[in-house]
């Protein structure tokens, strides 16, 4: 194995009823998984990774307490192939937070690398998707996962550490998609249409941020927001006493417009 059918199944089984919070958010990341494999012709190794990445957090799979490194040895125990599994074991950023627990030799002599765009591909759909499943941009999931973890936590110290990372690959991502417009199934609350900021120049692979319009709404342009701060406009079909409806989003300082 692992067809994608095989890969929701043994999911399931392991984290449903342990874990149902969990559950949540995995669903949801195979859900934006599919979507994204789709709309980007990915492979489905990517999918079955998505409904497994998570597995190692199943108490009986826990025997390091890191869930990748725990999940990537069960899912090979069980046959599954050797792409997914290593999706899985490294599976957003996972060899930085082995580094930080000592763990680094193991999941690097136990596993080869993922395949570079999946990797990226499945970090985007992980750290857009929030512990009960909802959508969440990815500094604000670095921002979730310190809250929760606490200062000083393992995990929190990970999440300092790959931070800039996370936000690269996410950014490398978006800019795929933003490519593939623009409309997006499932729990996205709003569709996907809108542009993107760059903080340094029009390439894939920059940091930046994505910003959405309302459903139904076009994005004008840039505009001068006064007091040197830019911004973007978006236009609604829909009028107001004959007077566009206007939508201003800041764009944040040492950010420019780069696709719309
Ligand atoms: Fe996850």
């Amino acid at each position: 194995m692992a067809g994608v059918q095989d890969a929701t199944v043994l999911a399931e089984t392991r984290l449903a009823a342990a874990l149902p919070r969990r559950w949540r958010h995995v669903q949801s990341v195979a859900l934006r998984a599919a979507w994204a494999a789709d709309r980007l012709s990915l492979p489905g190794d990517l999918v079955a990774a998505a409904w497994l990445h998570d597995i190692g957090y199943a108490p009986e799979l826990a025997v390091t307490g890191f869930h990748p490194l725990d999940g990537a040895r069960f899912l090979g125990r069980v046959g599954i192939n050797g792409q997914v599994v290593s999706l899985v074991a490294y599976h957003s950023c996972a060899q930085i937070e082995a580094g930080v627990r000592g763990l680094a030799d193991e999941l690097a002599g136990e596993f080869s690398p993922a395949e570079p765009v999946l990797a990226d591909v499945l970090l985007w759909c992980d750290m857009t998707t929030g512990p009960d499943g909802d959508h969440m941009r990815p500094a604000d999931r670095l921002a979730e996962i310190r809250r929760r973890y606490g200062p000083g936590h393992v995990v929190t110290r990970f999440v300092d550490l790959a931070a800039a990372e996370i936000l690269a690959a996410a950014g490398r991502v978006e800019m795929m998609l933003a490519h593939h417009l623009p409309s997006c199934p499932g729990r996205w609350p709003d569709s996907l249409s809108g542009c993107w900021a760059s903080r340094t120049s029009d390439r894939p692979g920059v940091a930046g941020h994505s910003h959405r319009t309302k459903p139904g709404w076009t994005i004008l342009g840039q505009r001068n927001a006064g007091r040197g701060r830019r911004g973007l406009m978006a236009w609604s079909p829909r009028r107001s006493r004959g007077s566009r409806l206007g939508l201003q989003v800041d764009l944040p300082a040492g950010l420019k417009l780069v696709e719309v």
